[in-house]
């Protein structure tokens, strides 16, 4: 376990810290989402452990983290270079890395999951966890795709279990979708909304039903487009020129597929066309599953759709 500096971290909060209730937050998953939601809790006050399954994603973590942190300062702090350094130290000494999770919950309010979109997986790192972390740990999961309660359902915390749903990339999305099933506590659910807003997010409510709101409806477009230019109707290309001049949205589908991971987009639609295999919105997309048969999930590989340096 590498401890980065939480002494810093607890200075730092005093004034900053906002949410009475959940302090010290462990992350696991420090891929592309788990990063970037240490990366604003630790920015607001909070003392951060990010967990993940080798010492070299952690560091790759952490450095995603600082790399992303200064795109932020070079706007906030443009005419203080001094005082963006001092911030991104603070932030950074808020941040400490761990492979093993069970050693790192004795301290934490919430446990965050961010790791592989696959049920099984999720509910044996929760189950583990359960059994060691505190009373009061509250238990949240960043699923795009997986009801919250067939996670929860291996715990003995169902009260105290709920979804803190983030969007890529975490620093510049506003949204938090915060999802109770019907065991989580009303207590719980507040503590998620206060902690989304001490993070500076806008929360919305959602039921615990496939997608929650803004998947329900984004990956079915996604998907749309993928299928659009299968059929050979455009090119990949204009489509996504089509989307953002005639649409107004800030990525084409396949720029965004590409962002979110195609690895990503392939177990929420598997999951989903699993549950529901008639519906032609789930349909399977034979180059979504070509390109990440061959290892090509997106940018976070270098290739998707497109390729990337
Ligand atoms: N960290 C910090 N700052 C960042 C950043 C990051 N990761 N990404 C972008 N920025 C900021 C920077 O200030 C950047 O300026 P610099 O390049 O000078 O550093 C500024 O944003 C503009 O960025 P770009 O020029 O790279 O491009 P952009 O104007 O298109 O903005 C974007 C980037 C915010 C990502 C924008 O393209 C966008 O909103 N895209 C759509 C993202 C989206 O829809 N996300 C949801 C995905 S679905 C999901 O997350 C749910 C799920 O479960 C799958
Ligand atoms: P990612 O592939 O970038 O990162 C996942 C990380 O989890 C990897 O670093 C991996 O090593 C780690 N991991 C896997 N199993 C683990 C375990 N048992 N213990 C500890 N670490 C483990 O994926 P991501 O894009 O960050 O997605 C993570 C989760 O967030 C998924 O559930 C995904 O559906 C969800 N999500 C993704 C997006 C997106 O746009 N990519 C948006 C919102 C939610």
């Amino acid at each position: 376990m590498a401890f980065i500096g939480h002494q810093l971290c607890r200075a730092f909060s005093s004034s900053t810290l906002r949410s009475a209730a959940i302090k010290h937050v462990v992350i696991v998953g420090g891929g592309q989402m788990g990063a970037g939601i240490a990366q604003v809790a630790a920015s607001t006050g909070h003392q951060v452990t990010l967990v993940d399954t080798s010492e070299a994603i952690l560091a790759k973590g952490v450095k995603g983290i600082e790399t992303s942190l200064k795109r932020v300062v070079k706007k906030k702090f443009a005419d203080k270079p001094e005082a963006g350094e001092a911030f991104i130290a603070k932030v950074l000494g808020c941040v400490s890395t761990a492979t093993d999770v069970t050693a790192v919950v004795e301290s934490a309010d919430l446990v965050l999951e961010a790791i592989v979109e696959n049920l099984k997986i999720k509910q044996d790192l929760f189950s583990g966890i359960d059994k060691v972390a505190p009373e009061h740990t509250i238990f949240a999961s960043n699923t795009s795709s997986l009801p919250i309660g067939d996670i929860a359902s291996v715990t003995s915390r169902l009260d105290r279990f709920g979804g803190l749903h983030f969007f890529n990339p975490v620093p510049m999305m506003k949204l938090v979708e915060v999802i109770g099933t019907s065991s989580t506590s009303q207590d719980t659910f507040d503590s998620l909304v206060n902690f989304s807003k001490a993070l500076g997010k806008t929360t919305v409510s959602c039921k615990d039903t496939p997608g929650f709101i803004v998947n329900r409806l984004l990956v079915p477009y996604m998907l749309e487009a993928v299928r659009l230019h299968e059929r050979g109707h455009g090119s990949k290309e204009d489509i996504d020129v089509a989307m953002k001049l005639g649409a107004g949205y800030p990525m084409g589908p396949f720029e965004l597929l590409d962002y979110v991971g195609l690895d990503t987009a392939k177990f929420i639609l598997d999951g989903w066309s699993a549950m529901d295999a008639d519906n032609p919105l789930f349909a399977q997309s034979p180059l979504l599953n070509k390109l990440v048969a061959e290892g090509k999930y997106g940018k976070k590989t270098g290739e998707g759709f497109y390729k990337y340096k």
